[in-house]
């Protein structure tokens, strides 16, 4: 038997995932364990871990609210704070109205889009990127439920799309610049900095977003964007100034801040 056709044993991919600095060792190995196809790919992604790649990448999945999301090398990994977002979206939604027209700006995997296709059962998804890889992953993410563009912000949107969005979700980059080199290595080595790079205080592209959104949104349509605790305030503020009625909700389970900005009105933004 060749060396590449033996698998390695649980035992020595824990010590070799622990010594390499991984917290949960166990559980990581596991599973590894269980998404590698044969003993090379096996030994292959035990090396990438332990080199120093998110688990995520190495796995080419990321759990999210339930769904296994495709992670492709060099597309920001979806948190598991953001699922957060995700609950208020679903919350705001009114299903028997018919299906919530919804837009994921800023979509990366296309997480986000995603799981609340799939908690909702029928939307009309429409969701975005810059970055080419991303758009590639989330389009294998959203098969069959939604359309993927690429572009800035809303550019690549369709303009039939204009006051009619029901739900729009923005997890845009909110790291203030300089705080970007405080990142964990697995954030700002594998992540892209358009990911992460929010601008000087970290609400540059909250405040695009948050100018353009009540353009996009129904009369009555929710703008969901994540923040930080300390940014809350500020990026409250910023969505209040465009003509949003601005709110924060904070969850201490999943250390998750999430400004929601409603369009006033009472159309049919579900
Ligand atoms: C923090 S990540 C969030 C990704 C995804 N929504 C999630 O929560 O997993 C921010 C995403 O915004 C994208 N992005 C940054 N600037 C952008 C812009 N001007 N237009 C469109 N997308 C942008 C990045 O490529 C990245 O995928």
């Amino acid at each position: 038997m060749s060396l590449s056709s033996t698998p390695l044993p649980h035992s020595v991919i824990v010590t070799r995932l622990r010594a390499a600095g991984c917290v949960f060792a166990e559980d990581e190995a596991e599973l590894i364990l269980s998404t590698a196809a044969n003993p090379a790919e096996l030994a292959a992604m035990v090396d990438r871990r332990t080199a120093g790649l998110p688990l995520e990448h190495v796995l080419g999945w990321a759990e999210f609210r339930g769904l296994r999301i495709a992670v492709d090398p060099g597309v920001f990994v979806p948190r598991r704070r953001t699922e957060f977002l995700v609950d208020q979206a679903v919350g705001l939604t009114r299903p028997a109205d018919g299906p919530a027209v919804v837009v994921d700006l800023c979509c990366g995997s296309g997480a986000l889009g995603a799981a609340l296709a799939a908690a909702l059962g029928r939307v009309e998804l429409h969701s975005s990127d810059v970055e080419p890889a991303a758009v590639r992953c989330a389009r294998r993410n959203v098969a069959g439920a939604g359309e993927v563009y690429e572009g800035d912000l809303f550019e690549p949107l369709p303009a039939s799309l204009r006051g009619r969005v029901g739900i729009l979700l923005a997890n845009v980059p909110y790291v203030p610049s300089e705080d970007v080199e405080l990142l964990p290595a697995e954030a700002r080595v594998h992540e892209p900095r358009v990911a992460l790079d929010g601008g000087d205080d970290g609400l540059d592209v909250l405040r695009r977003v948050a100018a353009e959104a009540p353009r996009w949104l129904a009369p009555g349509g929710h703008l969901l964007v994540e923040t930080s605790e300390r940014q809350a305030a500020r990026a409250e503020e910023t969505v209040a100034r465009s003509g949003l009625r601005a709110r924060v909700v904070t969850s201490d389970e999943l250390y998750a801040t999430v400004v929601i900005g409603t369009r006033p009105g009472t159309g049919d933004g579900r």
